[in-house]
């Protein structure tokens, strides 16, 4: 498959690039700017495009161009910091400005040129930056400028390399998916070869071949991932699979047996179901620490795991339904920072004692859908509500505790009541209650209380990455926040998060 190797120097709109290709038919990944290039198949590798980051090219440690990345003779494209580095890298000047330049301008570019093919020679760009290009290497052309002269894209058509100085990868400038699509289908001239239909056939050729005759577990919590990753794994190896439902405690009411259900009389597939609450909440006693209660989720989940592959014998594969944002937010993917440790990647330990098998590594959170339409899910299911891992150990602040868990669930069913009631749930992106670890004084009849706050969250977003609170409307929200504190114990307070993400994240620990 024809693929677009995106270098990773910390912008945050990183990600939104490797979207910009995907949706244009083409696979793109993103690594760290100083990821080892030999591990790399360089055949599969017909572009590469250097992304824009906060960095000066001219600081003595600001992360640096691999020269290797020539070696792979293909086009490369730098926007903002990644034209920056081309530029000194072949001999031209950066200068370091003070100011940084911040949104929509207008620019004139020379549309005579394979980049800015079909393309008005004036459009409007979005700019994020405080370096410029002022003087071009050797071989250069000036591409594109500003209304004043700056130098906003440049190229060097005969060793295929482009530079634009704003952002094509934001909806802020309207013409970028033109801009990609020039470079991707003129300039690399690559085929559009990435399509859910293609995936599933590859995958599923793929899950043949590294599984051979072997058995795999994978276990499933009820959520989209698990059951999209079965689902396709079932596809390639039939009963060679055993999903395992392992109910850890700490699930939302009726969890398991509606999972349990779904996966008999909907897939007819067979799930392996262990109850080891006990041994979870005996393990998180007392524990406040959210990475450690991801460790220790982490932890048992694998312990448990190879306790029942030695019962369901020769299981030697273990399956996740590990998404492309979980291991970028783990750090594992490009240069970004560890967030949280996914109980999936991050909480895992070095000595699995499985292979592991992540069919769904490199898809983000809509094209899971996306493929889980295509493995014959119905559109309720699909946009059900993703439930992490650790559960309702990430959505209890501090230490967990069997009363915590019951107010959190009952007050969580009352908002998926209430959600669904108002025609939202396919609205919201993902809804839920938190238990803060906040008590507050509040009045019942004649009586001083002394209770527990829940928190409301909901978010619109597309892939996790980044969210954005969902506006309830006051009535359902009020709602909401009266059957909580009249029908759960222990609840005299009802708050509502408007956070977006970032600055905080969508669960809340
Ligand atoms: P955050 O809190 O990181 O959430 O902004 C982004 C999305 O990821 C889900 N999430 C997880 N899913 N294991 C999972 O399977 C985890 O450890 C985990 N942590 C967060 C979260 O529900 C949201 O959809």
């Amino acid at each position: 498959m024809d693929k677009i190797l995106v270098f990773d120097y910390g912008s945050q709109y990183n990600e939104l690039i490797v979207r910009r290709v995907r949706d244009l038919g083409v696979y793109s990944f993103i690594v760290s700017y100083d990821y080892d290039l030999d591990k790399l198949n360089k055949d599969e590798i017909k572009g590469i495009i250097l992304s824009g980051g906060p960095s000066c090219v001219n600081d003595l440690d600001s992360p640096k161009l691999n020269p290797k990345i020539f070696e792979f003779n293909v086009p490369i494209l730098g926007i903002c910091y990644g034209m920056q580095l081309l530029a000194k890298y072949f001999g031209g000047e950066v200068k370091s400005n003070t100011f940084k330049e911040f949104g929509n301008t207008k620019i004139i570019l020379n549309n005579d040129c394979s980049l800015f093919f079909g393309i008005n020679n004036e459009v409007s760009v979005f700019m994020s930056h405080s370096d410029s290009v002022i003087n071009l290497p050797n071989g250069f052309n000036i591409l594109a400028s500003s209304l004043d002269n700056k130098i906003e894209a440049f190229s060097n058509e005969s060793s295929n390399i482009y530079g634009v100085q704003f952002h094509i990868e934001v909806n802020d400038t309207p013409t970028g998916k033109n801009i990609f699509s020039n470079f991707l289908f003129r300039i690399c001239k690559v085929f559009k070869n990435w399509s859910m239909k293609n995936f599933i056939e590859e995958k599923i050729k793929e899950i043949k071949e590294f599984t051979k005759n072997e058995k795999v577990i994978l276990g499933i919590s009820g959520g989209v991932d698990s059951t999209v990753a079965a689902l396709l794994i079932y596809k390639a190896i039939g009963n060679n699979l055993y999903p395992l439902f392992i109910n850890h405690g700490l699930l939302r009411l009726n969890e398991e047996k509606d999972c349990l259900d779904r996966f008999k009389n909907k897939f007819n597939i067979k799930v392996h179901y262990v109850d080891k609450s006990k041994l979870f909440l005996d393990a998180l006693k007392r524990v406040t620490n959210p990475e450690k209660k991801r460790k220790i989720i982490g932890k048992l989940f694998v312990d448990v795991f190879k306790e029942e592959a030695i019962k369901l014998n020769d299981v030697t594969i273990l399956a996740q339904g590990t998404l492309y944002t979980d291991i970028v937010e783990s750090g594992k993917g490009g240069n970004s920072k560890v967030i949280k440790s996914h109980h999936n990647v991050g909480g895992l330990p070095k000595e699995l004692g499985f292979k592991l098998l992540e069919p769904l590594k490199d898809l983000y959170k809509d094209e899971v859908r996306e493929l889980g339409k295509l493995l014959g899910l119905d559109k309720s299911f699909i946009n059900r509500q993703p439930f992490p891992g650790p559960g309702l150990a990430i959505r209890i602040i501090g230490n967990i505790t069997k009363k915590k868990i019951e107010i959190l669930r009952k007050a969580d069913f009352i908002l998926n009541e209430e959600i669904k009631k108002a025609n939202l749930d396919d609205k919201i992106w993902q809804y839920f209650a938190a238990l803060t670890n906040l008590k507050s004084v509040g009045v019942m009849g004649d009586n001083r209380t002394y209770f527990y706050a829940i928190a409301i969250r909901a978010v619109s977003s597309i892939d996790g990455m980044t969210a954005k609170a969902y506006p309830i409307p006051y009535e359902v929200i009020e709602k909401i926040s009266s059957r909580i504190v009249n029908e759960v114990p222990y609840v005299n307070r009802v708050l509502y998060d408007i956070t977006s993400k970032p600055p905080s994240t969508i669960e809340f620990e």
